[in-house]
């Protein structure tokens, strides 16, 4: 999502409408505005695109210097008009626009409706307003009933409000970004600096736990105990042509650098502090009958459901991983759960098979990006990855938090299914998971596959291999190549090389090998053959020493579970990918011949 704040414009309307449409590549399901219009707060919101709320306010455009705005991509709830931001306390005197997850939304909630608060939509964001009136009904004023509110939510938050008749916004943020636009005689403020640069390039950066507290002349900064804190300002080198990319030059290197952020969004709430899963979507029980799984999906999401199906084959599930347009419902029983893996939910072969499963009988869930999606709504049951829009065709940070919900789905299947068993490690797993958005963060910081990339632009095929976890890792390596490189890229099971693809190759041959697994000593027998016949190899591993022999390369990675190494291993073959097509000048997010949603057979 995207939010922006237009405090002190003679057009808050229009600039709040230009900022959403440069924030329109972080959200684009439904749209809102609120401004201050001299006789109390003036909301207008939409489901559909920000063109569609420009339609819907033309005949009646709201007067007002100050304003808040938020373009949607649903996590919680459908893109409807009501689930639109702003949302509104329930006299109205309090508007909010918010980005992130509030993780104990059920329980504020839970206790604001037995306190006769009436509740609108079925977000997440709309306990922000009930509890400031709250905090305001019981004497507070604004400042302390915001601060004393947001104290209580927990996860990531930006939040900007306004109170009805004050000329001033309230933000604050915890781990979702929120950026000022500092102009002469305005300010704004805003999820991304795209938002405001059509109107200034001079920005400051709110730091978490900040509060601000804005109005035309005067922007204050605070700490939770009100001492007043300093932040610099800065001027941005961009321009606003640049928009959605920001400081990358494609947005596929932009997602790809967003996947802590990502991921944290996709794990946030859904585990609890003793290491159990908590996915509202599907109390304790729901798959009581179930007693198989089968995957369904199209390519990167293919890769990601190879991987699910491995995580719950660990928990003694019986559980199958199939390309969606080879899908047959031979053995669907009524005890089948079939799950179609899709970031778009709208893929035409996925679709295609998950009605199949439908009719044979099966159970089914969709795993997907977008909230309302055609596979959410036909599937028995919808789980949101909350990635985020994902620009680039290639897909990056959505194949992160595929993975990473399909490993908090096989938990919560082990507990319902029979034959189900936690697995020996939890605890570990778990703390692990959770740590996966900071290992991702180094591996990004401290990548070397710019020089790989470089290294290796002359070699005519790139091999990819992996076994276990590592093995999708492996072919979404060689998928991700191939796309974005034009060059020939295949991706095998370790074990495979020997079986056919080593008459492949050459010393003009590259394999990036994972090591990130528990089976490193097989793959390194693999990795050598293929080094004896003149290959160069790319070790990924989190231990450089142990493949100093045979390794041309290392790319490394921070040491973790073995079930999760194979996510850092494929951000540092993203990486590897982008560089190389970088280098080689190629249409990097929109690669010849391929489509983001593939919605044919
Ligand atoms: C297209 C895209 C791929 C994507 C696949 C499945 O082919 O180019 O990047 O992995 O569709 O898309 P889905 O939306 O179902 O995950």
């Amino acid at each position: 999502c995207g939010i922006i704040a237009c405090v002190g414009s003679d057009d808050a309307v229009g600039e709040l409408l230009t900022g959403l449409e440069n924030l329109e590549y972080r959200g684009y399901d439904s749209a809102g505005i609120a401004v201050q219009n001299g006789s109390g707060i003036a909301v207008r919101k939409k489901a559909g695109k920000i063109s569609d709320l420009k339609d819907t306010i033309a005949s009646d455009v709201p007067n007002g210097s100050v304003g808040i705005g938020h373009t949607r991509w649903s996590t919680h709830g459908p893109p409807t008009d009501d689930n639109a931001h702003p949302h509104t306390s329930h006299t109205d005197e309090v508007v909010v626009v918010h980005n992130g997850i509030v993780e104990n939304y059920e329980s504020i909630r839970r206790q604001l409706e037995a306190e006769g608060y009436e509740f609108q939509s079925e977000t997440d964001t709309e306990v922000i307003p009930h509890l400031v009136e709250h905090h305001l009904d019981r004497g507070m004023d604004v400042e302390e009933a915001f601060k004393t509110a947001v104290d209580e939510l927990d996860g990531s938050y930006a939040v900007a409000l306004m109170v009805d008749g004050e000329d001033k916004v309230y933000a604050a943020r915890q781990d979702s970004p929120l950026v000022v636009g500092v102009d002469d005689d305005r300010f704004y403020l805003a999820s991304d600096v795209p938002a405001f640069l059509d109107f200034t390039d001079e920005v400051m950066y709110i730091q978490n736990g900040d509060f601000a507290e804005v109005t035309p002349e005067n922007l204050v900064l605070t700490d939770r105990e009100g001492n007043v804190v300093e932040r610099d300002v800065e001027e941005v080198e961009w321009n606003a042509e640049e928009t959605g990319k920001g400081k990358y030059d494609h947005y596929m290197l932009k997602e790809i650098n967003e996947q802590a952020d990502s991921l944290s969004n996709t794990l946030g709430g859904r585990i609890t502090d003793d290491g159990d899963v908590d996915l509202e979507e599907f109390p304790r029980g729901t798959f009581d009958d179930v007693d198989h799984v089968e995957f369904i999906a199209c390519g990167t999401s293919y890769h990601a459901a190879l991987y699910g199906a491995q995580q719950l084959q660990r928990t003694g599930i019986r559980a199958t991983a199939t390309i969606a347009s080879e899908y047959d419902t031979a053995t669907v029983t009524e005890d089948t759960l079939t799950i179609a893996v899709t970031q778009s939910g709208e893929t035409a072969d996925t679709i295609s098979a998950l009605r199949a499963a439908q009719d044979a009988g099966a159970e089914t869930v969709a795993v997907t990006n977008v909230v309302g999606s055609s596979a959410a709504r036909e599937a028995d049951h919808a789980l949101y990855i909350r990635a985020g829009p994902e620009i680039g065709v290639a897909a990056t940070k959505t194949f992160s938090s595929q993975v990473a919900t399909l490993t908090l789905l096989a938990h919560r299947l082990s507990q319902d299914l029979e034959q189900g068993t936690a697995r020996e490690d939890n605890e570990e797993f778990f703390a692990e998971l959770q740590n996966l958005p900071e290992y991702i963060d180094e591996v990004l910081e401290t990548s070397t596959a710019e020089a790989v990339g470089e290294k290796y632009l002359d070699k005519n095929s790139y091999f990819f291999i992996g076994r276990d976890n590592e093995y999708p890792v492996a072919l979404e390596g060689a998928l991700k190549f191939k796309e974005i490189t034009y060059e020939h890229a295949e991706g095998f099971a370790s074990g495979e090389l020997k079986h056919g693809p080593l008459a492949l190759v050459t010393p003009k041959s590259v394999v990036f090998s994972m090591f990130t697994g528990e089976n490193g000593e097989k793959t390194r027998k693999n990795a050598e053959e293929a080094h004896t016949r003149g290959a160069d190899i790319v070790a990924v591993t989190d231990d450089a020493d142990s493949v100093h022999e045979f390794a041309d390369t290392v790319l490394h990675i921070p040491e973790t579970h073995p079930d999760i190494a194979g996510l850092l291993a494929n951000v540092q073959l993203q990486l590897v990918s982008y560089y190389t097509a970088d280098l080689l000048d190629r249409e990097i997010d929109k690669p010849r011949n391929l489509a983001k949603s593939v919605t044919v057979e």
